[in-house]
Parts: C-alpha cells; structure tokens; sequence
C-alpha cells in the first residue's frame, strides 16, 4: 500500500520497521487517512516475518501527535458516528497493543490527546525533554475517546489519570516520567538514536519469546493474579516447542552467542 500522511521505512536489513505520522504542518493530528494508514501498516507489519521491532513517532520537532483530528471531529453529524470514529481510533491502538513484536514510541513534541492514546498502547515510551503530553478532551467538552479513560488509569492509576484527564492540561516529560507515563526522557537531537537503538537490541532477541513476553504482561495484567500466572505458565510451556528455546540453552551451555532464527 502507498501511503500518504505516514511514512513506512525499514532499517537494520528490514529488522526494524519505523512508522512516522507525517502531517507536520497539522502537528501530526490523527485524521481518518493517517487513522487508516497506521491501521493498514501494522497489519503489513503483522505480517512481515523479517520485522522484529517497530519504533512509531511523529514528523518534525514539535509534535508527536497532537490528538484526533479537531476540524474533522467538528464534521461528525451523530453520537452514531463519533461513537464508530472513537471504535476506529481504539481499534488503531489494538492493532499496536496486540503487535506480536515491540513497539517503541518516540515520542518528540507534543503527545496529546489521541496522540497519548496510540502512545500508551506501545510497548515503551521514550519522550525527548522538551516533549509534552496530556489528554486535553475535557477543554473540547468530551472525553478521551482512543483508549484513554481506560489504559491511563492502568499505567498511572485512577487518582492520576482524574486529575490528568479532568484537568485537561498538558504535564512535561520529566512529569510524566515521574507518574511512569513514559519509561525513559532523552534530549531531543539523541531520541530518534535512542528508540532505534532500543529496536535494534530488542532485534537480536529471540521474537517468539518476545511476542510471549508481549502477551503475558498484557493479557496477565487484565486478569487476576492466579489467571495471570496460569497465562504466564501456558506461554512459557509453549516456547519450549521452539528452536529458538533449544538455541538459547545451548548456546549459553556452549558458552557461544546464540543466533535466534524466529522459528
Ligand atoms: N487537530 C487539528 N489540527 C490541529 C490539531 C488537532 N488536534 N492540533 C494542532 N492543529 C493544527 C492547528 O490548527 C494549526 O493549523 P493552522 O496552522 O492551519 O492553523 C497547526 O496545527 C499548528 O498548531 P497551533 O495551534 O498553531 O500550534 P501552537 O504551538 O500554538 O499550539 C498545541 C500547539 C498542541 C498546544 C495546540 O495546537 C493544541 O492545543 N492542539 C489541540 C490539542 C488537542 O486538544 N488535542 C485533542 C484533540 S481530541
């Protein structure tokens, strides 16, 4: 598929697929097409065996997404069809939730509204200093619409996601990094190398374990503890049917590095 309003590259001999949201003169926000486009190229990356890691962020220096696109929300005509726009949106962020291969989110300005919301999604956030996030729906008279009322008070807890959501305001890296919003702050000039170098580490992992690990954290976290364990015991079993497992204890017992083949 060709796209328009992102950009699709692959690095490290296609290890590495970096997807960027490219409207910079709209400060990235989140249209149908750039909805549509990110929905179509996590499926190709769904799909492409040679890809073990993908970082997402935005064109230019000043935002990462500033959220859902306000002049084409303003367009909706019904509840029926805001409703269908927020199940689009959140069914963006699944297909990146659900990626079996990490998503590095780089966050490099402004992660606003459903900007935040496709990020918190992703596996890891780095965000440069200068970067600026929040959910500032409540100041258009709604409600975060992509996911937010519910991954936010799971990353943040309640009390913080209320005052973060109700305030509308914007916090800087350093605060959301504090609140463990996002997992890692980096000057801006070294974000970009950072996420890529973050994937290229994450590339020389065995992925079927990773797409494991992927699934255990997120599918364990939404259920109680002993169910959780149950899913952790079910994935770890599983990966005893893989090459990858016999190469990664045979390799330490050889005292070699393994060579991990995705099978
Ligand atoms: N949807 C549509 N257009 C957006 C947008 C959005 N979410 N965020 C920014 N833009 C556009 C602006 O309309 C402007 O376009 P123009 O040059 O054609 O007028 C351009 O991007 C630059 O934004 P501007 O507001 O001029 O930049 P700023 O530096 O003064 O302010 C923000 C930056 C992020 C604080 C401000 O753009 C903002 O508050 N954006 C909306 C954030 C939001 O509410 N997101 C949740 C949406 S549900």
């Amino acid at each position: 598929m060709a796209y328009t309003a992102i950009l699709l590259e692959r690095e490290a001999e296609g290890q590495i697929a970096v997807i960027t949201v490219n409207r910079p003169d709209k400060l990235n926000a989140l249209n149908l097409t750039v909805l549509q486009e990110l929905s179509a190229a996590f499926d190709e990356l769904a799909a492409d065996e040679t890809v073990r890691a993908v970082v997402l962020t935005g064109a230019g220096e000043r935002a990462f997404v500033a959220g859902a696109d306000i002049a084409e929300l303003n367009g909706v005509p019904d509840p029926a069809h805001a409703a269908s726009h927020a199940r689009l949106g959140q069914a963006v962020a699944f297909k990146i939730e659900r990626l079996p291969k990490p998503v590095i989110v780089a966050i490099n300005g402004f992660a606003l509204g459903g900007g935040l919301e496709l990020a918190m999604a992703g596996d890891i956030r780095i965000a440069a200093e200068s970067a600026r996030v929040g959910q500032p729906e409540i100041n258009l008279g709604i409600i975060p619409g992509f996911g937010g009322t519910q991954r936010l008070p799971r990353l943040v807890g309640r009390g913080m996601a209320k005052l973060l959501i109700y305030e509308g305001g914007h916090i800087t890296a350093q605060e959301a990094y504090r609140i463990g919003l996002v997992d890692k702050v980096v000057p801006l000039a070294q974000l970009q190398d950072e996420a890529r170098s973050l994937a290229r580490t994450l590339a020389t992992k065995p992925p079927i374990a990773l797409a494991m690990a992927k699934a255990a954290i997120n599918e364990g976290v939404e259920v109680d503890l002993d169910r959780g364990c149950g899913i952790e015991a079910a994935y770890f079993g599983l990966l005893f049917s893989t090459e990858d497992r016999a190469e990664g204890t045979a390799a330490f017992l050889e005292k070699r590095k393994a060579s991990f083949k995705g099978k």
